[in-house]
């Protein structure tokens, strides 16, 4: 046992600890992303940068180990900045939207994306239970609006878009279905995106928009005018989904958020937006999301459940997959679920 200094404070450490064990010890709170409790060091986001001002080094916290005379300063401006050009350098190809265009153009903030993928999967009292919840009543929105929403759907690239407003103002009109919420359960705060921090992807290619059909439910029927819940799912699901799944769940948004960085959109490597989806385990996973922090891949590894993710390639190109002897689609349910609820991104979610 020997003492260190962490922002000035003398704690107790032993040999073998790191840095940022000592650190959570010391209630001194330190951002990761590739590291989690548990699971073996693999040092590759570098936001949980610390300086020692005994040797003036900086160091990954996760991964460095305590030696005594240290003197770490956690959070001084110089590393706040180096974390911030960490971040930046993640953001630089992580193509991505963490907000849908309809989205983030309606003036009340709807959630429309989830709200379709609510309608698509059949769960209508949850989609009433979605509207009811943003509604600032007693005013409904989309009555006297100009539809924003529907003129920003990136559907309408490939042919028409979806019918977002009389979507919306079919359930208005039936919000007592099945004995739903009668009145609004909560009444939400619009999100202002602008003070959000939002991932954009940039300039779209062709193909890579008929990518975003793959998450359209089916090929459905098109329904300009919706007067049921039937035409309402089928209609909602032409939604290609162009939000993030994890948008209010994503430990790269919130550190983004944090540290006050925009995005600028103009992407270094321009990685191409392709998407993976499972048949089995609607498991999904989009490679321009990744930071490749490997914690998918370390959590399925003493698990006996195969095939589960791994990394091929190396270097710059190196990806995370299903290995070349197996199919994304043979990736069990277990192994899926693990590998989602660990993934600081919105690379993998569910369907
Ligand atoms: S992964 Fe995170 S930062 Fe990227 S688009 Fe999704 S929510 Fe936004
Ligand atoms: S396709 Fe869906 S998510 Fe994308 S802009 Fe249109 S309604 Fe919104
Ligand atoms: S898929 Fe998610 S958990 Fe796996 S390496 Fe990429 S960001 Fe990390
Ligand atoms: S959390 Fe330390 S390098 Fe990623």
């Amino acid at each position: 046992m020997f003492k260190i200094r962490i922002n000035n404070i003398e704690v107790d450490a032993e040999a073998g600890e790191t840095i940022l064990s000592v650190s959570q010890r010391a209630g001194v709170s330190i951002p990761t992303l590739c590291h989690m409790d548990g699971i073996e060091h693999y040092t590759s986001c570098m936001v949980c940068m610390v300086r020692d001002k005994a040797s003036d080094s900086y160091l990954p916290s996760c991964t460095a180990l305590v030696r005594e005379g240290m003197d770490i300063d956690a959070s001084g401006e110089d590393v706040v900045s180096a974390r911030k050009k960490a971040v930046e350098l993640l953001l630089s190809e992580h193509r991505a939207e963490c907000e849908a265009p309809c989205r983030i153009v309606c003036p009340a903030g709807y959630d429309i994306p989830r709200l379709n993928r609510l309608l698509a999967a059949g769960e209508y009292i949850k989609a009433i239970e979605l509207v009811m919840s943003e509604l600032d009543a007693p005013e409904i929105r989309c009555l006297s609006c100009r539809g924003y929403c529907e003129n920003a759907c990136r559907r309408r690239k490939i042919d028409r878009q979806v019918s977002i407003r009389n979507i919306r103002i079919f359930i208005y009109h039936n919000l007592n279905y099945q004995g739903g919420p009668q009145k609004p359960v909560e009444l939400t705060e619009f999100p202002d995106f602008k003070k959000i921090f939002s991932s954009r992807t940039g300039r779209i290619e062709e193909e890579e928009l008929k990518e975003w059909l793959k998450e359209c439910r089916e090929a459905g029927k098109r329904f300009e005018s919706v007067t049921d819940f039937i035409s309402a799912g089928e209609e909602a699901k032409n939604c290609m989904h162009c939000d993030c799944r994890a948008s209010d769940n994503c430990r790269l948004r919130e550190l983004a958020q944090e540290l006050g960085i925009r995005d600028r959109g103009n992407k270094v490597a321009g990685l191409p937006l392709t998407k993976k989806i499972s048949q089995g385990t609607g498991l999904i996973f989009e490679h321009a999301k990744c930071i490749k922090c490997g914690l998918c891949v370390r959590i399925c590894e003493d698990k006996k459940e195969e095939p589960s993710l791994c990394f091929i390639n190396r270097g710059f190109v190196s990806l995370i997959s299903e290995p070349l002897t197996a199919e994304f689609d043979d990736i069990p349910a277990a192994q899926a679920e693990l590998c989602v609820n660990v993934c600081p991104t919105g690379a993998l979610s569910f369907f």
